[in-house]
């Protein structure tokens, strides 16, 4: 098989994975259930789904439970996350998920969203969040 079709069945694989996670989203405010996938780079996958809170902002997205999951339990290097909603309109990770993905990953990390019949869209972390702060920013404004 070549590599480039185990990676789209990888991607299907993966947004499988993401669909069956916003089974469990809480989501009694907006109505609008998310789910993830994050695919870890010895290969195991952890998922999550989004919880809302009724004072708004304590709600949580469903990447970021996918990444709590993972790095709870000893992962911190990823190679690719798909994500979905009920209504698989191809739905991104927001701001403050990228910033979050872009806490352990490369600019080089897949993100698979997921458009239903219409197939998928893969970016990069790099495509959607360019020109981030990082550890390396903090660590250059310490030598000025
Ligand atoms: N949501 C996520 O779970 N991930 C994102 O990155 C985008 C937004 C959730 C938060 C909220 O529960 C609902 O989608 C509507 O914004
Ligand atoms: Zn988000």
């Amino acid at each position: 098989m070549e590599l480039a079709d185990r990676s789209t069945m990888d991607a299907e694989r993966l947004i499988e994975a993401a669909r069956n996670a916003l089974e469990n989203a809480h989501v009694p405010y907006s109505g609008y259930t998310v789910g993830a996938a994050l695919q870890t780079a010895d290969g195991t996958v952890y998922t999550g789904c989004n919880i809302e809170n009724a004072n708004y902002s304590n709600s949580l997205h469903a990447e970021e439970v996918a990444i709590a999951e993972a790095v709870k339990n000893g992962h911190e290097a990823f190679d690719r996350i798909a994500v979905t909603s009920g209504v698989k309109d191809g739905v991104t990770p927001c701001g403050m998920c990228r910033q979050t993905l872009a806490e352990f990953c490369d600019d080089d990390l897949a993100i698979v969203c997921d458009e239903g019949a219409d197939g998928m869209t893969t970016y990069t972390l790099g495509e959607l969040l360019p020109n981030t702060i990082s550890a390396d920013t903090l660590s250059a404004a310490e030598r000025r």
